[in-house]
């Protein structure tokens, strides 16, 4: 049973959450947190939102349409913005003005102006910004990431980060497939996350430049569809890339090398990361392998993952910020981060030039 938990006043956050599409998967993971309350929910569509609220028996939650309905709130701390991209810096930033903490789902934003505005709101309201990267806190990435951290891998000097969805355009005509709303294609929306957990995994270097190039063959086609997305009008906009490819260079001299579709004409359907350093290198899809060298031949080893819950984990992770003063990680400087190095992949596969990051 989720939700309205009883907890002393001053060991708990009240939270509201804005948009309750992947706001769906926000209040399963709050329900797991002791400490955390969901107090409100806000859809345009309060159908979806007084129906999400029945599915997850949140009994006293009051439902509004109107985000600064639920921002003029002052027994609300914290809030979950999972909104079109492109209403993640406004409404961020109202909230973060109006004294909430704020989670902000992936991307940031869809530009790094839009980001770095979010994170100065940040600052100056002093509240917690995180951005909602919810692959940093599965099982798996908390394993590896120990391995990462006991330079048992030595000096990690390339990654491969891939999401290769076969037939996946989340709708015609929807926000997704409409640059304005989105930011891009599949390289903002799914790429992100994938280009984050190897830019973590490897202790976030400092990015210095990017090489990129974005194909559309699907969408324009009105082929490619997935069964993700609200609407599906085939002749609805689709004005972004259906597949992404980049190399990113970073200060300390490691490159990773990314490849994200929504549609593309292969066998292979998956998602992972690859980091090779000096004295070891790791797989992570769906398992994560390690292949080091034992007696002078290549060993390959499974890591053991413990059980847990990646949306339990950043929920509690969130709140755990806020009850202890803590930076939340990734917070908006990460974010900010990201954002120019996905806004430089776009402007490199515009201009057909490196782009330099800075
Ligand atoms: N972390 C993940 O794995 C993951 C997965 C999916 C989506 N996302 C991210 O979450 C965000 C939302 O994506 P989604 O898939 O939930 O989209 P969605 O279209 O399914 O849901 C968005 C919801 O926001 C509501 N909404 C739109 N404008 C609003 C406004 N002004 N005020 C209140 N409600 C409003 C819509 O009615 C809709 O219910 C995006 O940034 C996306 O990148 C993250």
């Amino acid at each position: 049973m989720a939700a309205n938990k009883k907890t002393s006043a001053n060991n708990s956050v009240r939270v509201g959450i804005i948009g309750v599409g992947i706001g769906q998967a926000h209040i399963k993971g709050y329900s797991k947190v002791p400490q955390a309350n969901i107090a409100a929910l806000c859809d345009l569509d309060e159908n979806r939102a007084r129906q999400v609220a029945g599915d997850n028996k949140l009994e006293n939650v009051d439902i509004v349409s109107d985000y600064r309905a639920l921002l003029d709130r002052s027994d609300i701390d914290a809030v979950s913005v999972c909104l079109p991209n492109s209403l993640h810096a406004p409404i961020a930033i109202a909230a973060l003005q109006a004294g909430k903490h704020v989670i902000c789902e992936k991307p940031l934003a869809t530009t790094s102006k839009e980001a770095q505005k979010i994170a100065d709101a940040a600052t100056k309201s002093g509240k917690k910004c995180m951005v909602a990267q919810v692959k940093r806190f599965g099982p798996e990435a908390r394993a590896l990431k120990q391995i990462m951290e006991s330079g048992a891998l030595g000096n990690i000097y390339y990654g491969h980060a891939f999401w290769l969805r076969k037939r996946g355009i989340p709708g015609y005509g929807g926000w997704f497939t409409t640059k304005a709303m989105s930011g891009g294609g599949p390289l903002i929306d799914i790429g992100v996350h994938l280009l984050d957990a190897a830019w973590w995994l490897a202790g976030c270097p400092q990015p210095v430049a990017v090489m990129g190039a974005t194909y559309a063959e699907f969408g324009p086609k009105g082929k490619g569809l997935g069964g993700w997305g609200v609407q599906k009008n085939p002749k609805g906009t689709f004005d972004v890339e259906d597949l992404a490819v980049g190399l990113i260079r970073f200060a300390n001299g490691m490159t990773i090398n990314l490849e994200v579709s929504w549609a593309l004409h292969t066998e292979r359907e998956n998602q992972g990361v690859e980091l090779f350093g000096s004295d070891g290198g790791c797989e992570w899809t769906n398992s994560v392998a390690l292949f080091r060298e034992v007696n002078n031949l290549p060993t390959v080893s499974k890591l053991e993952i413990p059980s847990g819950d990646a949306w339990q984990g950043e929920m509690q992770h969130f709140i755990d910020s806020i009850l202890n003063d803590t930076t939340p990680d990734p917070d908006a400087a990460q974010g900010v981060w990201m954002m120019k190095m996905l806004e430089g992949l776009y402007k490199s596969a515009e201009t057909k030039r490196e782009v330099v990051i800075k």
